[in-house]
């Protein structure tokens, strides 16, 4: 869907962009242009950040630094 008409950007777009590392407005802004003319598609893309940052949260590996316990125990 798209997020922002004016410079074409899809949540598709955004959620490439997040799992390339982009973590703030201010960052896709400066890779994918949005939010860059009339501004009316700011709070939807800033929307579909944070569930795209969630959901790069959840799905991350956490590894233990040596010597410390797993937060889960092992099968
Ligand atoms: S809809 Fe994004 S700048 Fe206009």
């Amino acid at each position: 869907m798209y997020v922002c008409l004016c410079h074409g950007v899809t949540d598709g777009h955004i959620r490439e962009a997040v799992s390339q590392g982009v973590r703030s407005m201010r960052d896709l802004r400066r890779e994918l242009g949005l939010c860059g003319s009339c501004g009316r598609c700011g709070p939807h893309a800033r929307e579909v950040l944070t569930e795209a940052t969630a959901e790069i949260s959840a799905t991350a590996v956490r590894i233990p630094l040596p010597g410390t316990e797993p937060a889960y125990s092992s099968i």
